[in-house]
């Protein structure tokens, strides 16, 4: 496994606004493609090399390629899930407010308004369906990585809020 270059804002603010492209399930075989996945986890385990943090989550749109996949951590399980085409439906639309940082905009964070609790429908890297029921802090990882898929940043939703929030800022 190897490191890729995790671009960031604002040398590569063009190339994380780009929305990325569903994955062909008949390619899950590609050797290149598996590899890619795991290179994408080891790095953010690795992110600190390179951004000076490490990731709670990643998307592939963050080392400048357009697909739709994405690693979030599993908070509860402690366990990274890979996410294929994900789809996300909300399930509590409450607005929860709390801090996020992002490894393509370092040393910046501020606090987001995010759903409390969403479904989530992806595929995994043989190209199974599965549903996945997401609250808390599990249910923002996954919709940070989500908006990078879009093209979107977390500082574009980012609200006045009292900072003072968490001590802990988790990049993703
Ligand atoms: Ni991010």
């Amino acid at each position: 496994m190897k490191a890729l270059k995790i671009i960031t804002v604002p040398d590569f603010e063009k190339e994380l606004r780009r929305k990325s492209k569903p994955v062909d399930l008949n390619k899950l075989d590609d050797p290149e493609l598996q590899d890619f996945f795991d290179d994408l986890l080891f790095t953010m385990l690795n992110a600190e090399d390179q951004v000076g943090v490490n990731g709670v989550g990643i998307s592939a749109v963050q080392v400048n390629r357009h697909i739709r996949v994405f690693w979030a951590l599993d908070v509860k399980k402690d366990k990274p899930r890979l996410y294929i085409n994900p789809e996300i439906e909300v399930l509590d639309s409450t607005i929860v407010v709390g801090k996020e940082g992002c490894l393509s905009i370092p040393e910046v964070y501020g606090m987001v308004p995010r759903v409390r609790k969403i479904r989530v429908k992806y595929f995994d890297r043989k190209g199974h369906p599965h549903t996945v029921v997401l609250s808390g802090f599990n249910a923002r990882i996954v919709q940070h990585e989500y908006d990078h898929l879009e093209g979107i940043l977390f500082t574009d939703k980012m609200v006045k809020g009292p900072a003072q929030g968490s001590k802990q800022v988790d990049f993703a």
